[in-house]
């Protein structure tokens, strides 16, 4: 079967699957104050996760990504690793948490088939990380960091979203904890949301000054493959762990686009950032669908657009990213 391609002949072989939109955190950047996800909403069941899974495996999809919200909150969030893990095409199951499981679930997360984890840990101050999240749970996270190493990933990424006068100084603690140890560490640039805007414009900071700076500190900067993410990557000889810079705000950022998003409740959306996404959900009921999913997805991704035009003052309408997984 041809492989799923866009206007722009970019290729996407990874998906990224949103499995709730509910999270027992409360990040700063991503959700409001006073958010309630809606209760009513019933998120895609471990069926409709294979049907739309598998569509996407039978045009060349060979990487999935389980977000949220927070996915480990789903009670059946094992049964959904394994449901992928068996989808024949899949070889990459990634998973982006706040790490709040990890440390009782890496160990079974891990031999139910996954094979990635993204943590988010915007600090290593314990006060400040209760500020940004809005939870007094770093050490947890930490040893939830080490718990997976011990279950055999090997290797994790970081994940820190950069804010004016939080966390934008702590590089140096950030860099020490990464000396000895496989880990990705991602400096995300904060994205405006729908909902978001005064934080926004209060914290927002641009990842070229933390370049700039591992430039000067010796950090080499890797050369980027067809396949690679949306993060540059810096290496020092002197670090076991990497630094990822993800900078949405950088002129040619989606120039490399490789993803499509499909929402907790089986939207897919083919940006982050512009669209209201595409009904799958009533082509999920039965297997009999598989050819008409497939047919929809083809038709959607030629609307898919060259960029988010986030660097040319696109505001990011999106209400919030928690609602497409990020
Ligand atoms: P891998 O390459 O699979 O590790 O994925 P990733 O780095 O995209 O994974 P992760 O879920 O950790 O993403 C980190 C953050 O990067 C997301 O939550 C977003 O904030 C940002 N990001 C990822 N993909 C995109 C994208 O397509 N557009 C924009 N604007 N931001 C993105
Ligand atoms: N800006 C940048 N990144 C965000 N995330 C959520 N909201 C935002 C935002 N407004 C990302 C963070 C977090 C992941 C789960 O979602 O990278 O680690
Ligand atoms: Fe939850 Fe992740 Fe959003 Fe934080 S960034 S509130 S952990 S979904």
């Amino acid at each position: 079967m041809l492989p799923l391609e866009d206007g722009f002949s970019r290729r996407f072989y990874y998906l990224r699957l949103s499995v709730t939109d509910v999270c027992n955190f409360r990040c700063t950047y991503c959700l409001p104050d006073g958010y309630r996800p809606d209760g009513r909403k019933s998120f895609l069941s471990v069926d409709e996760i294979r049907r739309v899974v598998s569509g996407f495996a039978a045009m060349g999809t060979r990487k999935v990504r389980l977000t949220g919200g927070e996915p480990s909150l789903r009670r059946d969030f094992t049964e959904i690793i394994e449901t992928v893990a068996a989808t024949p095409g899949i070889d990459k199951i990634a998973m982006t948490t706040n790490g709040y499981r990890l440390k009782e679930r890496a160990a079974e997360w891990r031999a139910a088939g996954l094979t990635a984890l993204n943590v988010s840990v915007d600090s290593l101050d314990p006060r400040q990380f209760h500020q940004i999240t809005g939870e007094n749970k770093l050490a947890e996270v930490m040893d939830g960091i080490e718990a997976a190493l011990h279950a055999g990933f090997p290797s994790v990424k970081v994940n820190a979203v950069l804010l004016r006068g939080l966390n934008d100084g702590q590089l140096a603690e950030f860099l020490a904890w990464i000396r000895d140890k496989p880990i990705e560490l991602r400096f995300i640039e904060l994205m405006q949301t729908g909902e978001m805007d005064s934080l926004f414009r209060d914290r927002h900071v641009s990842g070229e000054q933390i370049k700039t700076h591992l430039l000067e500190q010796g950090w080499l900067q890797q050369l980027r493959g067809l396949d690679d993410g949306p993060a540059q990557v810096f290496q020092h000889s002197g670090s076991r762990g990497s630094i990822g810079l993800i900078m949405p705000y950088s002129k040619d950022f989606c120039a490399g686009c490789n993803r499509l998003r499909v929402s907790s409740v089986g939207k897919l959306h083919l940006c982050l950032f512009g669209e209201n996404g595409v009904e799958l959900r009533d082509l999920l009921h039965a297997d009999l669908q598989q050819d008409a999913l497939i047919q929809r997805i083809r038709v959607a991704l030629l609307g898919k657009a060259a960029t988010h035009h986030l660097h040319e003052g696109n505001a990011g309408m999106t209400p919030h990213l928690a609602s497409i997984g990020g």
